[in-house]
């Protein structure tokens, strides 16, 4: 899960990161308030969770209320690389001598975690890193030992820092560190991270991802989910702890096992380029039990997508054998009753297929199809989803 800028500067706070003051409003009243208690000059910054927000003219200094209040208009609403913005953050204004990048991060291909440094903030990084990769420091961070003293020393050097910043530096790394780790982060990023005119160091613009495989252990986290843009079908979805993602097109798709289910995107996908370009409307992995109620929650939820013409189940009989699977197709449409109005192409494979396709041909619902293989299916329902 990704965070918003003003929930990674409360994280910040919370473990000690030097930050300014920040408050978030929804509202121009709001933002006029919040910049009369922090005072003086004040950002006004667009809260989307989205890079190069500076540049899209989402970020706006006000040096009175009533240019907090102006500018919030302005921003309030806007679309950022097709982020809306719900939401500004009034902040403290800093007096920026110059700017630096830092981040720390899962790096996934190398089984461990990178620390990326440099004394050239500010733009983005990527530019940077094609640019004038040599001005990118890159250390790898052992998971086992972390960000210690010596490590973060290590990074400060290999980015160049002046003598006299080395030590606030590493002391902010430090507690950029706490926060990854105490918060189950796969990144935290500082860009920039800033010196001021009074020589302090201040991370000024935060980003960070939650690993939420971590969530059991932080009951916390839920509170920083983002309720006002969340798709409703996703977050149905996610009531049912079903693993959906919402696509952009004609054909649901419900299948059992992530591969599965991504190799039945493929070929949905190919087989609409014959019918009229129709594509996935999701991915839908209902893995391992399709009992009855999971199949029904699935096929709720797809059904419930406006631009879900037809159906493709594509399940293969494992642990769960087909005669189950089929039994919970049958039992789901029961339970979804006039709710089910769109057209199933169902293919069944694997243990006991015959008893599962014996079972479905019996309920001889009006809705559901057979298809033998996986490519029938697809090109079945991308045709019925054409309106052929
Ligand atoms: N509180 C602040 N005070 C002064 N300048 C700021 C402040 N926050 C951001 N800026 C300036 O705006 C630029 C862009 O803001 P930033 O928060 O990094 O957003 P983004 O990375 O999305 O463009 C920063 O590089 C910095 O120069
Ligand atoms: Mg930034």
């Amino acid at each position: 899960m990704d965070l918003f800028e003003y929930q990674a500067r409360d994280l910040f706070e919370a473990h000690g990161v030097p930050v300014l003051a920040g408050i978030v409003a929804h509202t121009p009243e709001e933002a006029k308030a919040a910049a009369e208690k922090i005072g003086g000059v004040v950002v006004v910054k667009a809260q989307v969770k989205v890079g190069g927000r500076g540049k899209a003219g989402g970020v706006k200094v006000a040096k009175t209320p009533d240019e907090a209040y102006s500018y919030a208009s302005d921003i309030l609403g806007m679309d950022i690389k097709g982020h809306t913005v719900h939401k500004v953050m009034i902040a403290q204004g800093a007096d920026i001598a110059e700017e630096y990048y830092f981040s720390v991060l899962l790096d996934r291909s190398n089984r461990n975690y990178l620390a990326m440094c440099s004394v050239e903030g500010g733009m983005e990084i990527e530019q940077l890193a094609v640019e004038r990769p040599e001005a990118l420091a890159r250390i790898a961070v052992d998971p086992g030992t972390g960000i210690d003293q010596a490590k973060a020393e290590e990074i400060v050097d290999a980015a160049g820092f002046a003598p006299e910043l080395r030590d606030g530096v590493v002391a902010t790394i430090l507690r950029l560190w706490d926060v990854f780790v105490k918060e189950d982060a796969t990144l935290v990023e500082v860009n920039p991270l800033v010196k001021t005119g009074s020589g302090d160091i201040i991370a000024l613009d935060g980003k960070v991802t939650i690993d939420e495989n971590a969530e059991f252990r932080h009951a916390e986290h839920a509170a920083l989910e983002d309720k006002d843009s969340a798709d409703p079908l996703e977050a149905k979805a996610k009531e049912h702890d079903l693993n959906y993602v919402k696509l952009d097109g004609e054909v649901g798709i419900i299948g059992n096992g992530a591969g599965l289910v991504m190799s039945t995107l493929d070929v949905v996908a190919y087989a609409g380029e014959a019918h009229g370009n129709v594509k996935p409307a999701n991915f839908l992995d209902i893995g391992g039990g399709a009992s009855a109620e999971v199949m029904a929650a699935g096929l709720d939820v797809i059904l419930g997508d406006s631009q879900v013409k037809s159906v493709f189940v594509n399940v293969f009989g494992g642990i769960t054998a087909c005669d189950a699977v089929a039994n919970g197709i049958v039992k789901a449409l029961e339970i979804l009753g006039d709710e089910a109005n769109k057209p199933l192409v169902v293919r069944l494979d694997g243990n006991n297929v015959e008893e599962g396709r014996r079972i479905l041909a019996e309920a001889n619902h009006p809705l559901v199809t057979l298809a033998d293989t996986m490519d029938e299916g697809a090109d079945k329902a991308a045709a019925l989803a054409y309106g052929k």
